[in-house]
């Protein structure tokens, strides 16, 4: 290699970091202008941060629907009945709305038998676990 070849490759080496690196920041700064206000946050995702959950909630914008909250959270039980959880879409719902809505949203929030707190959603409102309770309740309907 002459001296003007080494020349040409530190400049292009030069030019390769340089240029990566403004790609870098620019793209985070371009992540950072685009991103959504309200985020989906599923269950062992970074965003499920509590402090960002409870803004969003707080914000009123973030709310997850019961819906949402039921295929993150939830229906890895209540969709075939684990451990005896109240089955999706069965008459076990209607048995269990029998209590009324605030024991059903209090039992899960502090956890009841095999249900473990929150049904482990730990980053969800109390409106967000009550959305997700509705919506199995009425899954029975
Ligand atoms: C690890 C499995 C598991 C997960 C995940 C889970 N549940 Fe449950 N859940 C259960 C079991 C088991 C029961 C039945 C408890 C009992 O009555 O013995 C139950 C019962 C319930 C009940 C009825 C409580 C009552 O008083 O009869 C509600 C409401 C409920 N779950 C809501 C939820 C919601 C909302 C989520 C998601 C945010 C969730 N669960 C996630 C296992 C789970």
């Amino acid at each position: 290699m002459n001296k003007f070849t080494s020349a040409l490759c530190a400049l292009g080496l030069g030019m390769a970091l340089a240029s990566s690196v403004n790609a870098a920041t620019g793209d985070d700064a371009i992540a950072e202008r685009i991103k959504p206000l309200g985020q989906v946050c599923m269950e062992g995702d970074d965003s499920c941060g509590g402090a960002g959950a409870a803004a969003a909630a707080a914000s009123g914008g973030g709310a997850r629907s019961g819906a949402d909250v039921y295929n993150a959270s939830c229906a890895a039980c209540h969709s075939i009945g684990v451990a005896g959880a109240p089955k999706f879409g069965s008459s076990d719902w209607t048995d269990r709305a029998a209590k009324g809505m605030d024991t059903l949203l209090a039992n899960a929030i502090s956890g009841i038998n095999a249900m473990p707190p929150r049904g482990t959603c730990a980053s969800c409102s109390d409106d967000e676990i009550n959305s997700a309770i509705e919506h199995m309740v009425d899954s029975a309907k």
